[in-house]
């Protein structure tokens, strides 16, 4: 038996809470800009993907109008960091309502460092920066979906395994619902299959036994 919920009968708080319980887990973009006035800004986006492979584009969301969004929209530019588990407190504090005059990385002591290509810095611990330049905002109600052209990829040679990332060494974030956040679990592996090659038949449920 299920249970029902109507978005509309139970409210926007209350279905925003199911619907990030249930879209679990979300990766973290540990988002850099740079104001108008030359404050560094810092804070965690979990509405977070990638939208688009040629031109590469990458895509947050801010759900009102918050910093990030402002400081995007005003420079053009913004980074995203990748949220690694031993800056776990770090992350948290820069989500803090900080007012706009006050950066992220000064507060809560985090080490810029210079990004190659856009104006906004690079969290200097985190092992991977997209550098990105705006791309478009796409207004959704109550949010925005801010989109980024990625212009350049920085990764920290401690993560590359045979020049590729390695997710043992990425060790990235996630979040869950209420105040849970995810570390890397179990790593299942699996080739897709070519229809080509489709052995036929249904494929088990791996909590069936016989599966
Ligand atoms: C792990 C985590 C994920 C978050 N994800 C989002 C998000 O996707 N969109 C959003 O608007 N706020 C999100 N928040 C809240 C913002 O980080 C918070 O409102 C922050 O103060 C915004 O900073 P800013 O005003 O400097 O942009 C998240 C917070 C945390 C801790």
């Amino acid at each position: 038996m299920r249970i029902e919920f109507d978005p509309a009968a139970i409210g926007r708080t209350p279905f925003y809470k199911l619907l990030t319980s249930v879209v679990v887990p979300r990766p973290i973009a540990w988002v850099s800009t740079t104001s108008a006035e030359g404050v560094d800004n810092l804070a965690p986006h979990s509405f977070f993907t990638v939208s688009c492979v040629e031109p590469p584009v990458v895509q947050f969301s801010s759900v009102g109008r918050k910093d990030s969004l402002r400081n995007a929209e005003a420079t053009g530019s913004f980074v995203v960091n990748l949220a690694p588990e031993h800056l776990f407190e770090q992350i948290n504090a820069t989500g803090t309502d900080f007012p706009p005059g006050v950066s992220e990385f000064d507060a809560v002591g985090i080490a810029r460092e210079p990004s190659l290509r856009v104006k906004p810095p690079r969290v200097a611990a985190s092992p991977v920066a997209l550098e990105c330049e705006l791309h478009s905002t796409t207004r959704l109600g109550d949010s925005t979906v801010v989109f980024g052209r990625v212009v350049h990829a920085a990764v920290s040679e401690s993560v590359l395994a045979d020049g590729h990332p390695e997710i043992t060494r990425l060790r990235p974030l996630s979040r869950l619902g209420k105040d849970e956040w995810g570390a890397l679990g179990d790593i299942l592996e699996i080739s897709r299959i070519r229809y080509a090659d489709w052995p036929g038949g249904p494929v088990p449920d791996r909590r069936d036994p016989k599966g």
